[in-house]
């Protein structure tokens, strides 16, 4: 997949911006707050229907503006061209359009341009807490498996029941009946987005540890996945999952009641990275930390092109300021043949299949 042209209207600091990358390495460069990093984000909101990871689509509306567009213009590998815009206004809210289609859910479109992103606030992946590690995986198997989303979305919406109906600590008896409706449709969804994510971390723990061969002192690595419902270490068909998710239910029941709310399942879980056998959030310097987020974002692009069968469009938001520059050089080189990259500096860089856009241009 490819960006051809990209026109921003009043998104941030842009009242009117056009952009036309290249193939391969695009180095947009200017001073900080010229509005580099809102460039790749008005992208992600075309390839991921919304923004960086905190940012309300309001907050993206320049101020004192009633409406922010964008359109672009996207090339698969296939030679298919794809156009997106997206526009908002408070009054509308969001409007998506996939070849001036409307689209009615937003999540049909999640998949179709596949994207990868490393933006330095990303680094709580690493140093935060389990929620930013789930959503790490979630955004990853969402790009590729439209069955998970919906899984999710039915898990939470369960989850968000069950949670109400404990909280209102009646006397069990009386809610019984009703929580062990709850607790069914709960372990239903639980267990298939467990086995999505089982799946998904052996995979990619496989690939991650191949992709950081690519670091400069070698290292091995891997990421385990920690599920708060089971332990197993041998891998359990659905119907095992799901028995033994049910007992889990039944022996947290009385903390559960007493507490008032769901304590286990797959809200619950987390992911560990080593290096080299250690932890990282624990024993990793900084350098190491962000070194393993770029590997994870290195591997998310192999994995999302072998399963899509199309190169993700890479956007690097102020890579270098966060690497050394043994490893930049070496990402740099790497990059090269992972298809289109798009990345922001305050500096310019130079380097082969690079090309230069100043962003007062
Ligand atoms: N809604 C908004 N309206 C107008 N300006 C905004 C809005 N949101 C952010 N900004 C400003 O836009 C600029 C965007 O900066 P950013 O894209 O982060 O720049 P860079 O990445 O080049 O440092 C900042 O100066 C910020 O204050
Ligand atoms: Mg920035």
């Amino acid at each position: 997949m490819r960006l051809k042209s990209i026109s921003i209207e009043n998104f941030r600091n842009h009242k009117h911006l056009e952009f036309q990358p290249g193939w391969k390495i695009n180095n947009i460069f200017g001073s900080n707050g010229s509005g580099k990093t809102t460039i790749l984000e008005a992208i992600h909101y075309c390839a991921l229907t919304r923004g960086f990871s905190a940012s309300s689509d309001r907050e993206c509306l320049m101020f004192g503006e009633e409406m922010f567009t964008i359109r672009s213009s996207f090339e698969s590998d296939r030679g298919v061209e794809i156009g997106v815009t997206v526009a908002y206004s408070p009054q509308k809210e969001k409007r998506i359009l996939v070849n001036d289609q409307e689209l009615q859910t937003f999540s049909s479109h999640i998949g179709l341009i596949p994207c990868v992103t490393f933006t330095p606030r990303e680094m709580v992946i690493i140093t935060g807490g389990p929620a930013e590690r789930r959503r790490f995986m979630d955004t990853a198997i969402c790009q590729y498996d439209r069955k998970y989303l919906s899984d999710l979305m039915q898990f939470r919406r369960v989850l968000q029941q069950r949670n109400s109906l404990l909280s209102t600590g009646d006397d069990p008896s009386k809610i019984d009946t009703a929580l062990e409706v709850l607790t069914d449709q709960l372990v239903t969804h639980a267990v298939q987005i467990v086995m999505a994510r089982e799946r998904f971390i052996g995979n990619f723990s496989e690939m991650l540890d191949e992709v950081y061969r690519w670091h400069p002192d070698g290292l091995e690595s891997e990421i385990t996945y920690h599920s708060s419902l089971h332990h197993a270490v041998k891998q359990l068909s659905r119907e095992q999952m799901h028995t033994l998710f049910r007992e889990r239910y039944r022996a947290i029941k009385k903390q559960e009641l007493m507490r008032r709310q769901t304590l286990a399942g797959p809200h619950r879980d987390d992911l560990q990275f080593y290096i080299n056998g250690k932890e990282i959030r624990k024993y990793a310097s900084q350098g190491q930390q962000r070194a393993f987020l770029v590997a994870l974002k290195m591997t998310l692009h192999a994995y999302l092109f072998e399963k899509a069968d199309e190169m993700p469009v890479t956007l690097l938001d102020d890579l270098f300021s966060e690497l050394d520059t043994k490893v930049s050089g070496v990402m740099l080189e790497t990059l090269s043949s992972k298809g289109q990259v798009i990345i922001t500096s305050t500096e310019r860089r130079e380097g082969k299949d690079i090309t230069p856009f100043r962003i007062d241009e």
